[in-house]
């Protein structure tokens, strides 16, 4: 049930007292062109002529005069009992004067007042990002998460808020919770660490932009995965690097070929457990070769460990950073994969020389993380109910992996067989990769299929180069396995829709 408000903002209104104007009608006219220009919206509630008052420090007297004279125009109206509220039913045609100015200085394209480096980022054009249905990447089974303790313990810990929780907080995150997680990375991901070196952020995006504001200048080359995370690439834009892509084989980032491409890097962003988007692991050896290279030109690799906790062929694989005494490893992970992508917590695992510098640049764009969260999870990793949840949707996702892969081989069996389309990382994560067919445009097709519910990433939008493959980057976490199936005929649909393409299948679908 949607709860009543209890008291509406007081608008920016500014009186003067010894103005020409009388007060009541310096207070209609503000009112009347918010109202117009839309900064107060149809249906908005607005403050009582008390609270209005109080806050302008005038008399009640101006102020009932003016809402008088907005109600008997038809701008406010008042609900018995509720308030006072903009009319609800003022149509656009009344509304007719917008604000221009604002409008037009952000999306200028031609606009010299924005920063070169956020010119760089596209701005539009991925119609697939926010959808959530099937196939949408990081989309978790919301059907299986554990909302009563969950919503037990952020209850509970809502009902005991002390003044000290409320003021702002350590930088590096709380400590019980920084304990919890050190606890579980020593023992889950063979991290090493001490709670000391945790921080705690607002998911890894956040860890992955403070690393580059940290370890990074304008121009220094860094080695990013091609393919790789796109949103990874756009914070890197950020900050002015020079971006060397290094291609990806079926043993992860191909060293020797970054050696190759630039030796004396700053830093190398990897995803060794399960690379994105490809899926491959990084084998012993090339983790030892990037080991030693960090070592021999004194570079930082970040160890972006987004979704290792699922793996079904074999144990997950321990972490690159607890194979390095040296500390050259810069470790970030995420609740968002296992619990939910908006609770917005994950964590990074600082080396002891950087925890200062790291500190000290979190505090610039966020002063410390927020309580509750960081409470109700530190008691649901503690009790137990974090590692269950990982076992239960091990087995889930193992299922929803299974129907996609099947799915996908029996309505694209032709071209399978023909090795034009090809299925990839299926061995861990919560998505899978299948390419395209020569002549097919992934992200023409994701644009349509969006249209349509159906949310497929594009795989070339994760290369930074100009060779790309085609293909589509499918989250499976959200999607029962019985109705795998019939999505994936959407999919062929919608490759049929855009392009025409028709492919053979055994089922003639
Ligand atoms: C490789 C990789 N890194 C980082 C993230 C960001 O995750 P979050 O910021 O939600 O923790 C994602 C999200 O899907 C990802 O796939």
């Amino acid at each position: 049930m949607k709860k009543k408000p209890h008291g509406a903002a007081v608008p920016m209104i500014a009186v003067h007292r010894k103005g020409k104007k009388p007060l009541h009608r310096q207070i209609y006219d503000a009112f009347r062109t918010m109202i117009l220009e839309r900064r107060l919206q149809p249906g908005q509630q607005i403050p009582s002529t008390r609270a209005l008052a109080g806050e302008l420090g005038i008399s009640r007297i101006p102020v009932l005069g003016a809402y008088a004279q907005l109600l008997a125009e038809g701008y406010i109206e008042s609900r018995s009992g509720a308030g006072t509220f903009v009319t609800s039913s003022l149509s656009d045609q009344f509304l007719g004067a917008r604000p221009t100015v604002v409008a037009s200085v952000v999306s200028d394209p031609a606009s010299d007042a924005i920063s070169r480096v956020s010119r760089l980022l596209p701005v539009e054009g991925t119609p697939w990002f926010l959808g959530s249905g099937a196939f949408s990447v990081g989309q978790i089974a919301y059907d299986h998460f554990p909302f009563r303790v969950w919503s037990d313990l952020v209850t509970y810990h809502a009902r005991r808020v002390r003044a000290s929780s409320m003021n702002y907080s350590d930088p590096m995150g709380s400590e019980d919770f920084r304990e919890v997680i050190a606890g579980y990375l020593r023992t889950a991901r063979a991290v090493h660490c001490e709670a000391s070196q945790i921080m705690v952020v607002n998911g890894s995006q956040h860890a992955l932009d403070l690393s580059a504001r940290v370890l990074l200048d304008p121009d220094s080359p860094v080695w990013i995965e091609e393919p790789g995370y796109v949103f990874l690439r756009h914070a890197l834009t950020l900050s002015g690097c020079r971006l060397v892509p290094v291609p990806v084989d079926s043993e992860g980032l191909d060293v020797a070929a970054g050696i190759k491409l630039c030796r004396n890097a700053r830093v190398a962003y990897v995803t060794p457990s399960h690379q994105y988007p490809l899926g491959a692991t990084m084998s012993a050896a090339r983790r030892l070769q990037l080991l030693e290279w960090a070592h021999s030109v004194g570079a930082w690799i970040v160890e972006d460990d987004y979704d290792s906790e699922y793996r079904y062929e074999s144990m997950p694989v321990a972490s690159m950073q607890g194979l390095d005494p040296g500390a050259r490893v810069i470790y970030i992970g995420t609740f968002s994969k296992v619990l939910f992508p908006s609770l917005r917590l994950g964590y990074m695992v600082i080396p002891p020389a950087l925890v200062s510098r790291f500190l000290t640049v979190r505090q610039t764009n966020d002063l410390c993380p927020s309580h509750l969260y960081q409470a109700a999870l530190a008691d649901f990793i503690s009790a137990g109910h974090f590692t269950r949840h990982i076992r239960k949707t091990r087995q889930l996702y193992a299922e929803r992996r299974n129907a996609l892969a099947l799915a996908l081989r029996r309505e694209f069996s032709s071209e399978i067989e023909r090795s034009e389309m090809e299925i990839l990382g299926a061995e861990a994560g919560m998505h899978l990769v299948v390419t395209l067919p020569p002549g097919l445009s992934d992200q023409k097709i994701s644009a349509r299929a969006a249209q349509e519910n159906l949310w497929l990433w594009p795989l070339s939008a994760a290369y930074a180069s100009p060779h790309v493959r085609q293909g589509f980057i499918l989250g499976f976490g959200g999607t029962k396995a019985d109705e795998m199936l019939h999505q994936v005929r959407r999919l062929r649909k919608a490759m049929r829709n855009e392009s025409g393409y028709g492919g053979r299948t055994q089922s003639g679908h």
